[in-house]
């Protein structure tokens, strides 16, 4: 199988200090061959592990569980998808209808799989997401000054420190490059030696309380969250390759209720965005514009929809059923084009102002990626092309083996994106030297316990 440009490789470019669960237990396993993922010295760490990734969408909730073999490779093991009714731009106005589709979409992929699944890590967009560069200093004043992972800690801790408000809490702590006495562009600074540490982070921010209402939804799913994930940045690992972040590239995720923007350069995330609107606001105009039910205007624009009107098109007239009774019509594909283009325009030059605001435009040497149902619209590309006169193309999630044909679609970039970043925090988590891994901590916490019991019952 040839190597992946796109494989887990990728994944120490985002080494947050984070330490999460990691995987879960796996309660039953079938073995296979799934594609070669990642590097064959990580690949004991985290093979035969189940991780399981669900995207609370507007348009849809979907749940995705993957297991990881012992060759290195990933595999889609089960996929379910529910129509999602409960959420309005990314965030969650309805709870018993989250609740009810998340149960729905988790059994679904469960009995796909043929595997339990306990914990989860969730998608979180919305336009409450807010996103700030920040840099940290320290001393080192370990012997040789040489820098450790405790160094490393501090300096990200005291690049954190930022003043937020009490609404609002960090998502993401994510450390884009280390400055050792001035030496810049250094991923992992442990072992090097200096006097100065310093490092650039992205932290992520979001509205305390619209978390907890996605958290309470799955919990009520009776589902633990594993961790909550900004939905661009999952989407970023399933479908950018390392080469387009090293070089720069715009991820937008063009969802159903919200558009979702990320920046890289150098290999590390830069810049995050969300816009309020997607494919559901392309929708409604369809259906006002052409006086037809919505689910009906969702048929019309996926059949016959086009961002850009085609030259060669000879103007086929389309059925449209009425509203209320009302008897169907016939209106030619332009019209149906006339009232999607201005739309499409509008929500990729929003995502244009955000990139330009973001001070990267002129790094992104790979231009734009689009993913997310609405990259899937005929002409996009073209529109997107004369809009941020760059290279652009759509992306699919890749990378894995099992149930491809599910779970390629755009729209499962961000289920798909959450597994690789539960693998790679698995990853983050095997590499920490044992006094900073929490789970050996308790390990030997819960040792010095047993045996001081052992030693009471002994002598009492
Ligand atoms: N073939 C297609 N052509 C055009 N649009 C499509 C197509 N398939 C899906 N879409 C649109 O994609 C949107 C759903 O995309 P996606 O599943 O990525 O959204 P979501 O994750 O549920 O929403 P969000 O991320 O905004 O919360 C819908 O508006 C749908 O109409
Ligand atoms: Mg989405």
């Amino acid at each position: 199988m040839p190597k992946r440009q796109d494989s887990f490789e990728n994944l120490d470019l985002f080494s947050v200090m984070d330490r999460s669960n990691g995987g879960q237990n796996r309660r039953r396993l079938e073995t296979g061959s799934g594609s070669q993922l990642y590097k064959e010295g990580r690949t004991k760490m985290v093979a035969n592990q189940i991780f399981a990734g669900l995207d609370i969408g507007t348009s849809k909730i979907s749940a995705i569980i993957a297991e990881t073999d012992d060759l290195g490779g990933m595999k889609v093991v089960g996929v379910g998808v529910v129509p999602s009714d409960g959420l309005r731009r990314g965030v969650v106005v309805d709870l018993e209808k989250t609740i009810g589709s998340i149960k729905k979409a988790v059994e679904e992929a469960e009995l796909m799989a043929g595997i339990a699944v306990d914990t989860v890590y969730v998608g979180i967009a919305g336009e409450h997401i807010r996103s700030i560069n920040s840099r940290g200093v320290v001393a080192v004043t370990g012997p040789d000054h040489e820098i450790t992972f405790v160094d490393v800690q501090r300096v990200i801790d005291a690049a954190k420190a930022v003043s937020l408000p009490p609404d609002r809490k960090i998502l993401h702590v994510i450390p884009q490059e280390f400055i050792i006495d001035n030496q810049g562009g250094i991923k992992n600074p442990v072992g090097f030696s200096g006097v100065r540490l310093e490092v650039e982070i992205h932290i992520v921010t979001c509205a305390t309380t619209l978390a907890q209402n996605i958290s309470r939804c799955v919990e009520r799913a009776d589902l633990g969250v594993q961790e909550l994930v900004l939905e661009a940045l999952a989407s970023s690992y399933a479908v950018l390759g390392r080469d387009e972040m090293e070089i720069g590239v715009a991820l937008i995720d063009f969802g159903g209720g919200t558009t979702d923007i990320a920046l890289f350069f150098e290999g590390g995330i830069r810049y995050t965005a969300v816009v309020g609107l997607g494919g559901r606001n392309v929708t409604n105009d369809i259906s006002r514009g052409l006086c037809t039910p919505v689910d009906q205007a969702e048929k019309i624009k996926i059949k016959y929809g086009s961002a850009i009107a085609d030259e060669k098109q000879n103007d086929e007239l389309i059925e449209v059923p009425g509203v209320g009774g009302r008897r169907a019509e016939e209106v030619p594909k332009s019209y149906l084009v006339s009232i999607i283009q201005p739309r499409v325009e509008e929500i990729l030059t929003l995502a244009k102002r955000e990139i330009q605001r973001s001070g990267y435009a002129d790094f992104l040497n790979a231009g734009i990626v689009l993913t997310g149902g609405g990259a899937m619209l005929t002409g996009i590309e073209k529109l997107a092309e004369q809009i941020f006169g760059m290279p652009i193309r759509v992306g699919s999630p890749r990378g894995f083996g099992g149930l491809v044909g599910l779970a390629k679609s755009p729209i499962h970039s961000t289920g798909i994106g959450l597994i690789y970043y539960g693998i790679h925090k698995l990853i983050e988590k095997q590499n920490l030297p044992s006094e900073q891994n929490p789970d050996d901590f308790f390990e030997k916490v819960w040792g010095l316990v047993a045996k001081i019991r052992e030693w009471l019952r002994k002598f009492l």
